[in-house]
C-alpha cells in the first residue's frame, strides 16, 4: 500500500468512528432522553420536596457513594429543575401546602414528574386536582411504576443461626395513633378481654424512645402488626422492623393472608383472619407460647433469608435510576384520584 492510499484510508476509518460514535450517542439520547455528561448518561433526578419535612444533606455523589447505584445524580436544588430528568413529589407537602407545583415553569417536554407517596388510599387525600400532571407513581403498591415496599427479604448473608431473643410477654403492640373507628382497634379490645397485651406508645401513656423499640418487643412472643387500614401490599414497617427486626412472631392485621405470602414465608407469621373468631385466636396464641417446638418454627425461614429495610428516602430515590431504562417512555395519569385508590 502506498503512502497516500493508506493516509486517505485512515481518514476514512476516522469519519466511519466520528459517525458511530455520535450516531450511538444521539441514539441513545433519543431513547432514553437523559442528560449527557462527558458522553456517559446520567439520570438527573430532583427532589422537589422531601418527605415529612426531612431535609438530608446529600452527598456530590449521593446514589453512588451510598448505595453503589452508578450514573445517578440526586439533588434537591431547585434551581436545577430544567435539567431534571425526573421530579419527584412528595404528596403529604402537596396536600398540607407546605410545597406547591411548579406549574409557572416551562417543563421540559421529556421530563417525567413522579408523585409519590408511601400512604394508604385511606390517608392520601382528594387528588382531583392533579390529574394530566404526572408521568410515573412512586408508592407501596406493587403495580406502581415505581414500586417502593416498606421493607423484603433477601438471601441471608448474616453467618450463624439465628438466635430467638429471650421471651417474657405474650403479646405487644405500639401504637401513636388509636382510633376507635379503626379495625385494629375493635381487635385489639376483644383479645386484651383474652390474653395480656402490652401496649407502648403515645396513646398508652407508654412512649418509648427510637433505641428502646426492638429490645423492648423482642421481649415479646407476638407482636400485633396491626395496619391502620386494609389495602393490597400495604404491609408497613409494623411488620417489617417492629416485628421481624424485633425477633418475634408477627400477628398480622392488613389484606389477606394470599398477599402477605406475596412478601413473607406462610410459616413467618399469624393472620388474624385464621381465625373464626377473636377466642380461638387467643387460645391458638396461648397454646404456641408454650409449645417451644411449634413457635420456634416460625422462625425457620431466618435462616434463608434477613430482612431488608430502605434506610432513607435517598435509598427509594436512587432505585429510580437502577430502573429508569424500564420505565415507561411516555405515560400521563390523567385520573390520578382513581389509580391512588385502586387495589393492585
Ligand atoms: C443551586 O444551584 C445553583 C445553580 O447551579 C447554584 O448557583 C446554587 O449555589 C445552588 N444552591 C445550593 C444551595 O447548592
Ligand atoms: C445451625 O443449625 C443447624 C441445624 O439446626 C446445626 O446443624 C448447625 O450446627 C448450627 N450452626 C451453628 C453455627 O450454630
Ligand atoms: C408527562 O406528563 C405531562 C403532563 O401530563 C405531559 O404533558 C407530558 O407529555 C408527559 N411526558 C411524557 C414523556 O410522557
Amino acid at each position: 500500500m502506498d503512502f497516500k492510499k493508506c493516509r486517505k484510508f485512515h481518514v476514512f476509518l476516522v469519519l466511519v468512528l466520528v459517525f458511530v460514535i455520535s450516531y450511538s450517542a444521539s441514539y441513545k439520547w433519543l431513547i432514553s432522553g437523559r442528560t449527557q455528561d462527558a458522553g456517559r448518561s446520567k439520570v438527573t433526578i430532583l427532589i422537589w420536596s422531601w418527605p415529612v419535612r426531612v431535609i438530608s444533606t446529600l452527598r456530590k455523589d449521593e446514589c453512588w457513594d451510598s448505595y453503589h447505584v452508578p450514573d445517578c445524580n440526586l439533588v434537591n436544588n431547585r434551581s436545577l429543575f430544567s435539567q431534571a430528568d425526573v421530579v419527584i413529589y412528595h404528596n403529604r407537602e402537596l396536600q398540607n401546602g407546605v410545597t406547591k407545583l411548579p406549574l409557572d415553569l416551562p417543563r421540559p417536554p421529556a421530563q417525567k414528574w413522579v408523585w409519590f407517596s408511601l400512604e394508604s388510599p385511606t390517608h392520601n387525600g382528594d387528588l382531583r386536582r392533579y390529574g394530566g400532571l404526572f408521568n410515573w407513581t412512586m408508592t407501596y403498591q406493587s403495580d406502581a411504576d415505581i414500586s417502593v415496599p416498606y421493607g423484603k427479604l433477601v438471601p441471608r448473608r448474616t453467618k450463624g443461626n439465628y438466635t430467638i431473643p429471650a421471651k417474657k410477654t405474650l403479646a405487644c403492640w405500639v401504637v401513636s395513633n388509636y382510633q376507635s373507628s379503626h379495625k385494629r382497634s375493635k381487635v385489639y379490645m376483644s383479645l386484651k378481654s383474652l390474653i395480656p397485651v402490652e401496649v407502648y406508645g403515645r396513646w398508652a401513656n407508654k412512649p418509648l424512645n427510637h433505641d428502646q423499640v426492638l429490645p423492648t418487643i423482642s421481649q415479646c412472643y407476638f407482636y400485633l402488626a396491626f395496619e391502620n387500614s386494609v389495602h393490597t401490599d400495604y404491609i408497613t414497617e409494623k411488620l417489617w422492623y417492629n416485628a421481624f427486626l424485633a425477633g418475634t412472631v408477627p400477628v398480622v392485621l392488613g389484606p389477606p393472608r394470599a398477599n402477605y405470602e406475596a412478601y413473607i414465608p406462610k410459616d413467618s407469621f399469624i393472620h388474624v383472619d385464621d381465625f373464626a373468631s377473636i377466642k380461638e385466636l387467643a387460645t391458638f396464641l396461648n397454646e404456641l407460647a408454650s409449645d417451644k417446638e411449634r413457635y420456634d418454627s416460625y422462625f425457620r425461614w431466618r435462616s434463608d433469608y434477613d430482612v431488608k429495610r430502605y434506610h432513607s428516602w435517598s435509598e427509594r430515590f436512587c432505585k429510580i435510576c437502577e430502573i429508569y431504562e424500564r420505565l415507561p417512555p411516555r405515560k400521563i395519569y390523567d385520573d390520578l384520584d382513581s389509580w391512588s385508590r385502586h387495589e393492585p
